[in-house]
């Protein structure tokens, strides 16, 4: 008895290994393979999925742990086409605020830009499409603060838009090209 115990364990810790081996995999894939979607579809973001996503943007980093983001998720159309013009029923925008104008604390404005980025990359590895954008902020600042129930004192940053793509439009078609790796790194 406890030698087939003693296999099952073995058993266990080698499949579990081998599970934690795909996982980190699957996360320089989501990385490597990652693209800002362009054709969006129709069709609702799953409230389970939503949340892993937002959950990516809390855990993300930010400078002494100050955690500045607001995440104001917008899930009405007629809210989000005054953001974004062409965005589709279901897609969901979730702007990120932090106090101050937007543009002129630094740090902030990093702590907001990789949660911007957690969330993008938690989309796509969710099999969403999903674009970063600041095209609108200004006018989201301008406009819609109010309507949008920011914190007193906060401005928009950055936002993220997460939604259902075509399926057959893939990171090798959908991409741009990236600069080659020895015009924008180098070795002192
Ligand atoms: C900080 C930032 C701001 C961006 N703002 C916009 C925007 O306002 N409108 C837009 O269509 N795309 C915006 N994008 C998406 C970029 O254009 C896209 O990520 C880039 O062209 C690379 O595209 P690819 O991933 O398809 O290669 C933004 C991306 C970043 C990182």
């Amino acid at each position: 008895m406890m030698k087939k115990i003693g296999l099952f364990y073995v058993v266990l810790v080698f499949f579990a290994g081998l599970a934690g081996a795909q996982e980190s995999k699957s996360g320089i894939q989501a990385i490597l393979s990652h693209y800002a979607a362009r054709n969006f579809t129709a069709g609702a973001v799953d409230r389970e999925d939503l949340d892993q996503i937002l959950l990516a943007g809390i855990h993300s980093p930010s400078a002494n742990n100050r955690q500045p983001w607001m995440f104001t998720v917008v899930q009405s159309s007629a809210l989000a086409r005054q953001i974004v013009s062409n965005n589709e029923d279901g897609n969901v925008l979730i702007v990120i605020s932090a106090e101050g104008d937007g543009r002129t604390n630094g740090t902030q404005i990093l702590d907001c830009a990789l949660a911007a980025q957690s969330m993008y990359l938690a989309a796509q590895a969710l099999g969403y499409g999903s674009r970063i954008y600041t095209g609108p902020i200004n006018s989201v600042n301008q406009n819609l603060k109010t309507q949008l129930g920011l914190p007193a004192g906060h401005s928009a940053v950055v936002l993220v838009r997460v939604g259902r793509v075509q399926n057959n439009v893939d990171a090798q078609t959908a991409a741009s090209a990236r600069a080659a790796v020895n015009t924008k790194v180098q070795y002192k």
